[in-house]
């Protein structure tokens, strides 16, 4: 069987990678999709004429029209403005939910049965938006921020203590921001909590360094925001769902009472399969993780009352 990805915003710098990175896996035929249409049109084409050479039978189309997006089983929403220096998360709000809400309506029009990855920042507020939108259950609206939070972590540990990435594990819950949550207690090397291999201080910095990994790269590229890690973080959940892998991954999710917090999409561990969003998994929080929790759900609150009536 084929499975069919859309990628909303796929002319742009994450759509287009992450598009890329799907089918050269060959985990399912490619919509990129873009109010640049041509330009989608011309990356799918370069995309395919790629695949002789790299051996992968997925098909990959592109335009602006969302017929080419029907019967999808995933669609990804990238679509929207990145941020420049100078710019937080939060300041995307206003157009970018124009952008996504546009969006949702276009694809749950072609695929009612999709599951939705929200990109788009600010991004728990715009998993907000597509829940309003879509009307869609919590299983197939998954936000992506903590696989990219938690991969920079992991990162760091390793660059850290010289180790291979392949043996380091992180956790990042909270929301996609300033605030979200690091978690080292849950953050181990080959199954050694980090606590035990670092100094506080050490593991202090590079917590900070992950809160501050967006901000970091965008200081860097100057006239838009990380992409290839953020592409790495939407294959690994598409190929979670896609594969039924029942992988627990930190993902947006619109919690109904775990972790104490309702009716708001915050970044928590979850089972991901065939179904989407299968399972919440409630970690044991010391009082001081809790505290730093509701903190960083109180920043998603302010954004999504910000949000205007849909
Ligand atoms: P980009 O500017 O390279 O691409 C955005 C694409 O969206 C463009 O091709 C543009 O034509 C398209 N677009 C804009 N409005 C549209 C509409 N109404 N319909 C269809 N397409 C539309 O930006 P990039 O770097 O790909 O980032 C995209 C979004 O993802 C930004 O909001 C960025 O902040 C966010 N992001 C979120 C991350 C996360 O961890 N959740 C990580 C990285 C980026
Ligand atoms: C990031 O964390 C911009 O949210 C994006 O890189």
């Amino acid at each position: 069987m084929r499975y069919k990805v859309t990628v909303v915003g796929g002319a742009g710098n994450v759509g287009a990678t992450a598009g890329q990175r799907i089918a050269e896996a060959d985990l399912a035929d490619v919509v990129l999709l873009d109010m640049a249409g041509e330009l989608a049109t011309g990356k799918a084409l370069d995309m395919m004429e790629s695949a002789p050479v790299l051996g992968f039978n997925a098909h990959i189309t592109g335009g602006s029209d969302y017929a080419l997006t029907a019967g999808s089983d995933i669609c990804v929403i990238t679509a929207g403005l990145a941020r420049k220096p100078g710019m937080s998360r939060d300041d995307l709000l206003a157009k970018n939910t124009d952008i996504v809400k546009d969006v949702v309506a276009n694809l749950v029009k072609h695929s009612p049965n999709t599951t939705l990855i929200i990109v788009t920042n600010p991004l728990d507020a715009m998993c907000e938006v597509a829940r309003r939108v879509s009307g869609f259950p919590r299983e197939r609206i998954l936000g992506m921020a903590g696989v990219l939070d938690a991969a920079r972590m992991r990162y760091f540990i390793a660059a850290e203590l010289n180790v291979s990435v392949e043996d380091v594990d992180a956790f990042v819950l909270g929301g996609h921001g300033d605030t979200m949550v690091p978690l080292p207690r849950y953050s181990t090397v080959n199954g050694i909590p980090l606590p035990q291999l670092l100094a506080h201080d050490r593991i202090e910095a590079i917590n900070d360094r992950t809160r501050k990994g967006g901000i970091e790269i965008v200081n860097y590229y100057k006239t838009g925001s990380a992409y290839y890690a953020p592409a790495a973080a939407v294959f690994e959940m598409v190929g979670a769902i896609l594969g039924d892998k029942h992988k627990i991954l930190p993902c947006a999710v619109y919690l109904q009472g775990e972790y104490d917090l309702n009716g708001l999409f915050v970044g928590v561990p979850c089972l991901l399969g065939k179904n989407g969003m299968e399972r919440v998994l409630q970690l044991e929080l010391t009082a001081d993780e809790k505290a730093e929790l509701a903190k960083s759900a109180e920043a998603v609150r302010e954004l999504v009352n910000a949000l205007p009536a849909m």
